[in-house]
């Protein structure tokens, strides 16, 4: 590898070609420090982007060139001698090596620094190049080749068959925890970033117990490959137990933990010193009416639900269409509908087999529910949805334009022992969908979270389509794909089916 302080020599005087990279030749490595004069003005003339296509995508790619050149970096569009950095997403250190190799054909060198995705994020919001930490590198992986054991994983988790049956559950807890601890630091790609890699080792057939055996393995950047390492060598990993121990991550779980609060909300009494229940209590904060809901049945919501409890619930809500429109049907949805015995909450999908029959059921569901007393806490909200006004679906908004109720239900429940009361608060989710997306809505809401937003993000980058729990639009052809079934959209996609069971990743 070429030291930085050399490519500063060699790069400084050469211009970069700015946008198109006609000049930039593929593997024509003879150009460099020619003195062709600057063409694009550069804030940072050391530092020569590349941006590897592979696995990010084509649109990725050019957007985020795009987004680095406006704030001053020279982004090459072909990879060249000049090329300082290369930034990758989801590419293992020798993935990129053996790329690179094969590009320069062996007679070049390969650039300075190899790095993830995040490095460049960082350094855009940063408006500067940061400085390369070590979770930025690209994990370098020295192999003999006879050793390796090849365990093949699609790079989508929608490609991959996830079970509950997780063999490394020591190294995803502690991968989810530290992508639950970006997600509560307004950090979601790093969060993504995170789960992606646990889902790669939920997919894996076997326990993880030396690093080899991680080769080749997508989605494994080098954060988590560090944090598995010393899992793996010491029991644990340094970072996951700072984290767990640190005041501000306790206080935004717990915070958080209070149905209706979300990061922001959190954050802001933090910083007014608020860290606790009781501390919450005695500030004598304003609380809407689901925060308040939230902190009186605290304990019972962040008591894992039962698959039993689920049946029970399940019951009631049927006994309440048969009441209210007899021919309504109803499943079970979410994390119980993939298999789960314990779920944060309850989730069903409510449809009616003839079309716009289900319009104005929710309000008659959860009017039903309330006069019979199951309801401690209920907000509707409305479809809004409308495909001739909405045009195609957009994957990011696809989260509340369903008719859906966040309720919480009250739950008669066997007296286990003397003195407990009869009942407890479940925290219970329903959506109303007409028939027409019923397959969509079915899909988009069986989860997991990871699953759907890969499911999005194939449709998107691999097939120039947008999915939603709406509907499935062809961008390509600029139409609508119908489907009434999950096996069909799966079709639609490219995709082999996947059973529900099989999406936990
Ligand atoms: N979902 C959604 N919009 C939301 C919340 C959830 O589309 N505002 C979808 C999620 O993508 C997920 C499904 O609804 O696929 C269920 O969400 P949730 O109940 O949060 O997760 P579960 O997988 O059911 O996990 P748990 O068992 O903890 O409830
Ligand atoms: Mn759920
Ligand atoms: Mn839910």
């Amino acid at each position: 590898m070429v030291p930085l302080k050399r490519r500063k020599v060699l790069s400084s005087g050469a211009g970069s070609t700015g946008t198109t990279g006609s000049t930039g030749n593929t593997g024509n490595t003879g150009n460099t420090g020619s003195g062709h004069e600057v063409t694009f003005p550069s804030k940072f003339p050391q530092v020569v982007l590349f941006l590897l296509e592979r696995r990010m995508g084509a649109s990725r790619k050019a957007f985020l060139s795009r987004l680095g050149r406006g704030k001053g970096f020279q982004v090459e569009e072909t990879f060249s001698e000049r090329v300082t950095h290369v930034i990758c997403e989801n590419n293992s250190g020798d993935e990129v090596r053996r790329w690179l190799e094969s590009e320069v054909r062996g007679q070049g060198r390969t650039p300075a620094h190899l790095l993830d995705v995040s490095w460049f994020t960082e350094s855009m919001r940063a408006g500067r190049p940061v400085e390369i930490l070590d979770g930025h590198k690209l994990q370098e992986q020295q192999i003999e080749e006879e050793e390796v054991v090849v365990v093949s994983v699609p790079v989508y988790a929608c490609q991959r068959r996830t079970t509950l049956d997780n063999h490394n559950a020591v190294l995803t807890d502690a991968l989810s925890l530290l992508a639950e601890k970006a997600e509560l630091s307004d950090e979601e790609g790093r969060g993504v970033a995170f789960r992606r890699a646990a889902a790669v080792l939920k997919a894996l057939p076997e326990p993880v117990t030396d690093m080899k055996q991680l080769r080749g393995l997508p989605c494994l950047g080098g954060h988590s490959l560090r944090v598995i390492k010393d899992i793996l060598e010491n029991g644990a990993s340094s970072e996951v137990e700072a984290t767990k121990n640190s005041e501000r991550f306790k206080a935004l779980k717990v915070l958080t933990g209070i149905f209706g609060v979300g990061v922001k909300t959190a954050e802001r009494w933090i910083r007014d010193g608020i860290l606790s229940l009781q501390q919450l209590q005695d500030s004598g904060q304003t609380l809407n009416r689901a925060q308040q809901a939230g902190l009186q049945h605290y304990e019972d919501l962040n008591q894992p639900v039962t698959k039993e409890e689920a049946d029970a619930i399940a019951a009631v809500v049927e006994e309440a269409l048969a009441s209210v429109l007899p021919g309504a049907r109803m499943n079970l949805i979410g994390g119980f509908r993939r298999g789960k015995l314990t779920g944060h909450d309850v989730d069903f999908l409510i449809t009616h087999p003839e079309e716009g029959r289900e319009v104005g059921l929710m309000p008659k569901v959860v009017s039903w529910l309330e006069t019979q007393g199951f309801l401690l806490y209920q907000k509707t909200t409305r479809n809004s949805y409308l495909e001739a006004k909405d045009g195609p679906a957009r994957p990011a908004s696809n989260m509340d334009r369903f008719e859906r109720c966040f309720s919480i239900f009250k739950l008669s429940e066997e007296v286990k022992g003397e003195g407990l009361r009869p009942w407890r608060a479940v925290r219970v989710d329903l959506v109303v969908s007409p028939i027409s997306q019923f397959a969509f809505a079915l899909l988009g809401w069986t989860g997991s979270k990871l699953f759907e937003r890969e499911l999005r993000r194939w449709a998107g980058h691999e097939k120039n389509m947008s999915l939603s729990s709406h509907a499935l639009f062809d961008n390509k052809q600029s139409r609508y794909l119908r489907a009434s079934s999950e096996e069909e959209i799966f079709a639609h996609l490219g995709l082999e089916y996947v059973p529900p069971s099989e999406r936990n990743a």
